[in-house]
């Protein structure tokens, strides 16, 4: 332990030092993650060696949400866990290749955020192997894959929650503003910007926030919807399309994260809204430093706060546990388990009026 720790706080100076250079896997990671590696330096100095070392494999880093569950992981980790966090670099060869060096390491633990949820069962086998219990985030396995092994967790939120939770968001907009039904045929007309297809937070925000909309009474008509992969830019582009073939008739957009969401603000901004009384409700989910401006600003009308940091905190805290041989609890975790293998954290609403609790 005392080697590795050595090695790494090693190659996070090299990696600070020789930035850009590349060299071996850990400075390379260190000059990826930056803020991150430093801390973990730390860590690593002032535990002595004693804590346990857990391999962090993010899918990618560059994205928001991500790096603040990444933030809040190093941070959590002070004092219980030496982390090693790596950039998969949104593919699954790459993470896999990363889940191998972490084994060949002989750390104590891993917390994998995977590229592709499927592929999870094929990390869970390489753990079992090697008897390295696993922490999965964000990405939730097939059940099938949770069975295979008892060392084997999951840290995330309910994906149905936070699309009820947006459609609703629309729903109460709706209820209180009569002329948001902009053509008055009674029926909501909608855009709809999905993240990855596939990712159970897509699919399932996706259904769940029309159902939402639906529940409340209310009659809708799906213009056009299209993935724009979590992504800003994207996501300006696909509403930009959007507004060319629907223009007017469009009544709400509906996006799958923050991130799409504001993209669509900037292309509803390019189109002449939000200025004068030309108005479009737009929804995320996430939360967002810039999300949370734009509520302020008034272009966002409302997101879900998906909790970066109690998500990081219980995923470090529990391979922590994990990798010390210890059972994890209630008690000692700090949140429920369900089923004996997966730590729920709740999502809320937030508009103008509580911008407070996301931040
Ligand atoms: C979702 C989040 C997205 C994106 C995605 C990555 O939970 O809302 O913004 O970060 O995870 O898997
Ligand atoms: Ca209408």
């Amino acid at each position: 332990m005392k080697k590795i720790t050595s090695v790494l706080l090693a190659s996070a100076l090299l990696g600070a030092a020789l930035a850009g250079c590349g060299g071996n896997n850990n400075a390379d990671t260190g000059n990826k993650g930056n803020a991150a590696e430093a801390t973990n330096s730390a860590n690593s100095g002032a535990a002595g060696g004693e804590t346990p070392k857990v391999g962090v494999a993010i899918y990618k880093f560059d994205d928001t949400f991500m790096t603040g569950v990444r933030n809040a992981i190093d941070t959590a980790a002070k004092g219980i866990a030496t982390v090693d966090i790596v950039d998969s670099q949104n593919s699954q060869p790459t993470q896999n290749d990363k889940v191998d060096l972490f084994i060949t390491k002989k750390y104590d633990g891993m917390l994998i955020n995977p590229v592709d949820r499927t592929a999870a069962g094929v990390i869970i086998d390489k753990a079992k192997t090697a008897d390295i219990p696993v922490v999965f985030l964000n990405r939730e396995p097939l059940p099938e894959d949770m069975k295979k092994w008892d060392k084997v967790y999951y840290v995330g939120a309910k994906a149905e929650e936070s699309g009820t939770m947006s459609g609703q968001l629309i729903v109460d907009y709706w209820k209180a503003h009569p002329e948001a039904d902009k053509n008055k045929d009674g029926v909501l007309q909608y855009v709809m910007l999905k993240g990855e297809p596939g990712h159970q937070d897509a699919e399932l925000r996706t259904t769940y926030s029309i159902q939402a909309i639906e529940d409340a009474g209310i009659k809708v008509e799906k213009l056009a919807e299209d993935t724009a992969m979590w992504d800003r830019v994207k996501g300006q582009e696909k509403m930009a399309a959007f507004l060319g073939s629907h223009g007017d008739k469009i009544e709400a957009v509906l996006a799958n994260n923050d991130d799409m969401a504001l993209g669509a603000i900037e292309a509803l901004k390019a189109a002449g809204y939000f200025t004068g009384d030309k108005y479009m409700p737009v929804v995320g989910v996430d939360a967002t430093a810039p999300a949370v401006q734009a509520l302020q600003d008034g272009t966002m009308l409302g997101t879900v706060l998906n909790d970066a940091n109690n998500q990081g905190k219980a995923a470090i805290t529990l391979a922590a546990l994990l990798a010390k041989g210890e059972a994890p609890t209630k008690e000692n975790v700090g949140f429920d388990i369900t089923d004996n293998q997966y730590v729920w954290i709740s999502y809320k609403k937030i508009t103008k009026d509580n911008v407070a609790d996301a931040k």
